[in-house]
Parts: C-alpha cells; sequence; structure tokens
C-alpha cells in the first residue's frame, strides 16, 4: 500500500540524498524488496560533484544472517554492509558471497556500537533510517535518534496486522519537541527531535541537542580576557527546560553559567533530583569570586547528572576538577568531547 503520494516519495528522496548511509532492517528487505536509492539524477550528480558517492551507504542489519541474494537491495547502487552478530556473519558471508561487506558486531548487535563503527570506519555523519518498525523501536527506545519524520496519510487502515511504526516497550518520558509541520499534497510531514535526557552515562541524541544548546548560549557571554564564556541548560527528566544561563549575564560581572541557571530554579522544584545539568565547560571546582563553585552548587541543587564538552584547561585554576568534585559525590559526568571545539570556540583568545 502507498501512503505517500509522489511529492512526498520525492522528499525522501532528496532525505536520502543528504545522508551518508540508509538504513533498513532485513525483515524490511524480506517484506518490501527496496532498492533504497537516490532516484533523481541531478541529486546524484550533486552527490558526486561533492565528491561523494554516487548513492549513499547501503546497511542492513541481521540476526540470523538469513538473506535473500536475489534482493534488489544487493543489486543496485554503491557499497552495502550487513551488521549482524557473530552467529549470523558465516550464514550472511555465504549467502551473499562478496556482495556485501559482512560486519559482526559480537554474541548481539549492539546498536551504540553499530553507530560508532559506521561514524569511524565508514565515515558515515548522517544516516537516515527507513524502518521497519523493530529498527524504531530500538533506535527510539534507547534515545539513539537525533530526529523523527513522521508522515501522515488520509487513509485508515483497518488491518490489525498492519505493520506499526513502533513496538511496544518504554519510551522517553515527556513529549518530543515538534520541530516542523509540513503539508505535501494530501499529507502532513512532522518533524520532531527527542528531549529526555539520558539516564547513564551513555550520552544519548537529546543529550546532544542540549550540549550544543549550552554551547551556543556560551556565545551570548560579554566577552572577557579573565574568564570563560560558558553556557549551561538544566533539563528536567522528561525534557522539560528548567532554566539556561551564560557567564556574566545579566548584571552580575562573575556570575557562572550554571550558577545562573540553577538561580532561575525554585530550590524546591522536586524535578531537580531527576534533571541534568548541561555545561558547555566541566563545572567549576574552585572560585575565589564566591563562595560555592559551580560543582558544590549543582550537588547543593540535588541535581545527579551532569553533562559537559570541555575539562577546564589550567588557564585560571591549576588542577581544576569540577568532574571529580561531582564524581566524589556520587553523580554522574558524561563528556562528549565530541563538542570540544564548540565550547572553546568563545574562548579562542584565552587559550593561546
Ligand atoms: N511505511 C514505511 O515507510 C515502511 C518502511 C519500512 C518498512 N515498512 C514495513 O515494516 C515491516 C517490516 O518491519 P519489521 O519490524 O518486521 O522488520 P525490520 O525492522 O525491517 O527488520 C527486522 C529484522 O532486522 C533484524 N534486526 C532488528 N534488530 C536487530 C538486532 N538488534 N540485532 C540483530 N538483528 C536485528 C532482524 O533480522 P533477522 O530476522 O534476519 O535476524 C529482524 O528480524 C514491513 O511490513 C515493511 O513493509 C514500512
Amino acid at each position: 500500500m502507498l501512503l505517500s503520494g509522489p511529492a512526498d516519495f520525492d522528499r525522501v528522496d532528496a532525505v536520502r540524498a543528504s545522508a551518508d548511509a540508509l538504513l533498513v532492517g532485513a525483515g524490511t528487505i524480506r517484506a518490501d524488496n527496496p532498492r533504497l536509492l537516490v532516484g533523481s539524477p541531478e541529486r546524484r550528480a550533486v552527490r558526486l560533484a561533492e565528491g561523494r558517492p554516487e548513492h549513499p551507504l547501503k546497511v542492513t542489519v541481521t540476526a540470523t544472517g538469513d538473506l535473500d541474494p536475489g534482493a534488489r537491495f544487493w543489486h543496485t547502487g554503491g557499497d552495502k554492509l550487513v551488521y549482524t552478530t557473530d552467529r549470523g556473519a558465516a550464514r550472511a558471508a555465504r549467502l551473499l558471497g562478496g556482495a556485501a561487506d559482512v560486519v559482526p558486531l559480537g554474541p548481539d548487535l549492539d546498536w551504540r556500537a553499530l553507530l560508532g563503527h559506521l561514524h569511524d570506519e565508514r565515515g558515515v555523519g548522517r544516516l537516515m533510517v527507513e524502518g521497519g518498525g523493530s529498527v524504531h523501536t530500538q533506535l527510539l527506545r534507547q534515545g539513539l535518534a537525533d530526529e523523527l519524520q513522521l508522515v501522515v496519510a488520509p487513509l485508515i487502515v483497518g488491518d490489525p496486522r498492519a505493520p506499526r511504526l513502533f513496538g511496544p516497550g518504554r519510551y522517553q518520558e515527556g513529549r518530543l519537541r515538534l520541530v516542523e509541520t509540513r503539508r505535501i499534497e494530501d499529507v502532513v510531514l512532522m518533524r520532531y527531535e527527542p528531549t529526555a535526557p539520558g539516564t547513564g552515562p551513555l550520552p544519548t541524541a537529546a543529550d546532544r541537542h542540549w550540549l550544543r544548546t549550552a554551547c551556543e548560549l556560551a556565545a551570548l557571554c560579554p566577552p572577557s580576557e579573565t574568564a570563560f564564556s560558558v553556557g549551561a541548560v538544566v533539563v528536567a527528566a522528561d525534557g522539560t527546560e528548567l532554566a539556561r544561563g551564560h557567564s556574566r549575564e545579566g548584571d552580575d560581572p562573575v556570575v557562572h553559567a550554571e550558577e545562573a541557571a540553577l538561580a532561575k530554579i525554585d530550590a524546591a522544584d522536586p524535578r531537580l533530583p531527576g534533571a541534568t545539568v548541561y555545561s558547555s565547560l566541566e563545572p567549576c571546582a574552585r572560585r575565589a569570586s564566591r563562595p560555592a563553585p559551580c560543582a558544590e552548587l549543582i550537588l547543593r541543587a540535588g541535581v545527579r547528572r551532569v553533562v559537559t564538552a570541555w575539562r577546564e584547561p589550567d588557564t585560571f585554576v591549576p588542577g581544576a576538577d569540577g568532574t571529580g568534585v561531582l564524581v566524589r559525590a556520587g553523580a554522574e559526568v558524561v563528556v562528549l568531547p565530541a563538542y570540544e571545539a564548540l565550547a572553546k570556540a568563545p574562548n579562542r583568545h584565552l587559550l593561546g
């Protein structure tokens, strides 16, 4: 059953053309026998002119390795990659006979390992996942999707066996952020981003979103030769932003970002213990300008999770270790070095 019309298929084609890799589960290859290509010659030409392959890398996942070597997936487009388990690898390699690279990821397929391998070994920065339900379910439940594009078609499907977009399970608390709605002929596209922070040491897509926001806030800081420019956001477990702040905001020439953000929240707010503080620079451990450093303020507020981009250098306080202060008090600190350059950008003049 075709749910979309020509204009929406063309939109999908454009999204495909923007991706480095396209992924579907083995169930979708079996059910739909997709080619998974960029259809537009103009878009393919642009990719080539940019020095990219004509078609994105095609990726599938399988535990059993039970893949039909006659499927169109293997005989169209450019490179193909199969992620599988140790158990499925031999079968997939035997069935496909060189039509795809087969990568076993251990006894079970770990999605973070898969995404890490795609990024590190195949240079994939943007992955488009086109189903099916079991794959969507895992990526959404594990907080690994940066964006969800949902298209609603004016069709009512009564068959209880019809495939579902998502299966049962526990998803992020709270609401996704609606970033766009677009009418496309008679269907409507809705784009959402996850908002709820992760809950442990492993970063989620929402963690990356909020940390980027904190890094961007640092650009608002009045310039200084004697202090870093830092941005911070405090986000409740359900993805509600509780407050944000940046260094030297308002009329306070010495206020720190985390301090400014926390000051805007009622200390009795019951959401604080489940909240995450995102800070472009790790919270300070010692400071001359105020009695309590930010690591201490965070602990006093009851917050137990901090995500940061950049460990504090020795520029102003030698051996500052806000992360150590937080961790010793039982808080979780997640450092995402991928955002370090962004966090440093407004501080370049201080770093020599
Ligand atoms: N409307 C749309 O736009 C759209 C798009 C795509 C798909 N669909 C529909 O979705 C349905 C297919 O969805 P589906 O949920 O049945 O299948 P699927 O998600 O495409 O693929 C499921 C298969 O992927 C492999 N897999 C998934 N997670 C894995 C993991 N963690 N480790 C190892 N292997 C894993 C397994 O393959 P093995 O069984 O080989 O081990 C599993 O059976 C079809 O009816 C299709 O038409 C619709």
